[in-house]
């Protein structure tokens, strides 16, 4: 019935070949829609907006202004082709918005979503656009996914953690298991322990929330980087953080 890609997955920012899944979805009439919740920045991205190549083949779009565009919550847009694929969301009723109304082209708000009575959240992106422009918009996201991108080579470069995968957007999926004396890893039951525990402790110090998620059933660690006043160094200061309540929880674990 459809195929629906995402442009920027949750976890790791994942982008899927959205020009390919097009071309599979038009094979099969099928429908075609994006998930760009969180990847709906890069429209604007002055660097990376090619990651979005094939967008433009999709039947709809989801796009969270709350993410990529630094909205405040809440501030989202479902995209479609032709307006007239609205239609699939909208019922006239004669007290409110009648069909006649609609036929004598009377613009009417109602028809646009399924709610009835919204806030209007359009009114903050739109002033947004008008004073800082789209370019500066993006530019606060290139900024976002280059520092993700330093901050996985930092990790990379450190025996104390492993990283899931390079990062494609601004999120970094990481787990500390650091390389033990006996030049081993820390084993993956110990890690899959104190990675929660690390979460835990840093959370309860006030320090810093750092965010979890697991990978093939393994607990790991997860940086979201979406604040333009974030720097290497502030990063950094995490990660030295985890890593000094990651060897303190060893130390006791192995004194205990
Ligand atoms: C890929 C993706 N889709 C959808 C959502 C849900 O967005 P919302 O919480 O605005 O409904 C998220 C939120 O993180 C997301 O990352």
């Amino acid at each position: 019935m459809a195929v629906v890609a995402t442009a920027g997955t949750t976890d790791f920012g994942a982008v899927d070949p959205l020009a390919d899944l097009a071309a599979l979805a038009k094979a099969y009439g099928a429908w075609f829609h994006i998930d760009a919740a969180y990847g709906g920045g890069l429209m604007v991205s002055g660097r990376y907006r090619h990651l979005l190549d094939g967008t433009r083949l999709a039947d709809s779009v989801t796009v969270d202004f709350h993410k990529t565009f630094f909205q405040p919550v809440s501030s989202s847009a479902l995209l479609v082709r032709e307006s007239a694929m609205l239609r699939h969301i909208t019922y006239y009723a004669d007290y409110l918005n009648p069909e006649s109304a609609a036929l004598a082209d009377i613009p009417n708000q109602v028809d646009k979503s399924i709610q009835t009575t919204r806030r209007f959240d359009a009114l903050k992106l739109w002033l947004t656009l008008r004073i800082m422009g789209a370019d500066a918009v993006g530019a606060l996201f290139d900024e976002a996914i280059d520092l993700a991108a330093r901050v996985g080579s930092l990790l990379e470069a450190d025996d104390d953690f492993e990283l899931a995968a390079a990062p494609q957007l601004s999120t970094l999926v990481f787990r500390y298991r650091p390389v033990l004396d006996t030049g081993e890893r820390l084993s993956e039951d110990t890690a899959d322990a104190i990675n929660p525990a690390i979460r835990a402790a840093v959370f309860a110090s006030g320090q810093a929330v750092v965010a979890g998620t697991k990978v093939g059933g393994r607990h790991y660690l997860k940086f979201t980087l979406l604040n333009a006043e974030a720097t290497l160094e502030d990063i950094a200061e995490i990660i030295g953080l985890l890593r000094t309540t990651g060897a303190g929880l060893l130390q006791s674990e192995v004194s205990a």
